[in-house]
């Protein structure tokens, strides 16, 4: 379907027929929910054994009874966890409690309140900037915003963010701070960086203020959909070569591995990093939850078996991103109406549709009953410039409701896109 080269009358007819459709659409009261990135029910139940007592045994591997205070950076069992998904070593790993962001919020509050590491300057007293890969992650934007700190859009490509233009920003302006990443299969475009880009970005710290970090969310670290895994480059390696291991924090957690508000999370850095957030850290508490992370490292005692059962998630996940993808390909490769990437892991696709028509997709589809993430979402201060990416979250629907919310989705989309290519002809 190529809008643009079609002649009014077929619009029109094509208007009516997609009308049609939108009507019926509308008058089968559907309820459906393509919004929320989170695992099925089906993919909780996979670690429900975790669950299941610690069978009397609450010591950890170096003997720390797991139910008492204290263990400030998490049992040895877990931080070895953590250092497996981050590809660093288990002394540059803290094991934490139940989520990551809570652990990027108070990197982010320490870094703007005190400066991030020791004698560096606090992000509050130099009017603080962050870059933000665009579309990206929500919350990873709220949390900038909460601060007041400015968020600078830059592109997301093929091979993670527009470096030359992260380059040139870092160089020009001593204010900008930091930077979120989701190096593999980013939320939501699925784009895993290439070996060039983690080795530009680890490049960085060179060119940078003492007090710019970069916050390396690695969210999707074992999420594959495909039966391959996309590589990433060791972003901590590139750092040692460079000299700038201080110029990065690195997250992660079993949120989509276990269970996504009971497990736990991880936060990496540098030695002299991890020492500093600890000396903050270490006045908001006495420990993590230990009899979780025990229980967790139980349940995964190595990263084999770790990896075992994320390939258990994919075999929820593939039918679902395979029925989404399915609708898109059949009705919107080579035209002009909608791009998107075919992600290989991670919870999301992400669709650009023709500019300024994601709000009243996601409106539509509203309309008849299929909730869509709402437009804008993606970006900071919730501002889509093109007004044209709009998420999609395939894991939770059943099939059969994946398929039907797809339907609307595709209609709403070409109704959109005649009307626009209507009335710009008029
Ligand atoms: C990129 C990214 N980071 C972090 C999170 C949340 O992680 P946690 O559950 O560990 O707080 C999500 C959840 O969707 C995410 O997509």
């Amino acid at each position: 379907l190529q809008l643009d080269q079609a002649s009014l009358t077929e619009l029109k007819q094509l208007e009516t027929k997609l009308l049609s459709e939108y009507g019926e659409f509308n008058s089968a009261g559907l309820n459906l929910d393509l919004t929320r990135g989170k695992p099925s029910a089906e993919q909780l139940g996979l670690s429900n054994a975790l669950l299941g007592g610690l069978h009397d045994d609450f010591l950890s591997e170096d003997g720390t009874d797991t139910r008492n205070y204290g263990g400030l950076a998490g049992i040895p069992d877990a931080r070895r966890m953590g250092a497996e998904l981050l590809s660093l070593t288990p002394a540059q790993v803290m094991a934490g409690d139940n989520s990551s962001l809570t652990v990027m919020y108070q990197t982010f509050l320490f870094s703007y309140l005190f400066g991030p590491g020791d004698n560096s300057k606090p992000w509050q007293s130099e009017n603080a900037k962050f870059l933000c890969f665009v579309p990206g992650y929500d919350r990873h934007f709220s949390i900038c915003e909460e601060f007041g700190v400015e968020m600078v859009n830059v592109p997301m490509t093929d091979t993670g963010p527009d470096m030359d233009q992260v380059e040139a920003l870092v160089r020009e302006d001593n204010s900008i701070k930091g930077m979120w990443c989701v190096p593999k299969y980013s939320n939501p475009t699925g784009v895993t960086y290439s070996d060039e880009t983690v080795q530009r970005l680890a490049k960085l710290g060179q060119m940078a203020p003492k007090n710019f970090r970069i916050f390396w969310d690695n969210a999707y670290a074992v999420h594959d959909i495909a039966n391959v895994t996309q590589p990433l480059a060791n972003l901590m390696e590139y750092c040692k070569q460079f000299g700038t291991e201080d110029s990065v924090f690195l997250f992660a957690s079993t949120s989509k591995i276990s269970f996504a508000g009971a497990g736990i999370s991880f936060l990496g850095a540098s030695e002299k990093n991890l020492t500093w957030f600890q000396s903050h850290y270490g006045i908001l508490s006495i420990g993590p939850n230990k009899v979780n992370q025990l229980r967790h490292s139980r349940f995964f005692p190595t990263l084999e078996s770790l990896k075992g059962h994320m390939q258990k998630h994919a075999e929820f996940l593939r039918p679902r991103f395979a029925c989404a993808l399915e609708h898109l390909k059949m009705n919107f490769a080579n035209s002009d109406l909608v791009v998107w990437e075919e992600p290989e892991g991670g919870y999301f696709i992400s669709v650009d549709t023709r500019p300024g028509l994601a709000k009243q997709i996601v409106a539509m589809a509203a309309d008849v009953g299929v909730k869509l993430t709402p437009a804008g979402a993606t970006f900071p201060y919730r501002r889509d410039p093109q007004d044209r990416n709009i998420r999609l979250a395939p894991s939770v629907p059943t099939l059969e409701q994946v398929d039907e919310a797809m339907k609307v989705f595709v209609n709403c989309t070409k109704l959109a896109s005649v009307r626009e290519a209507i009335s710009s002809k008029r």
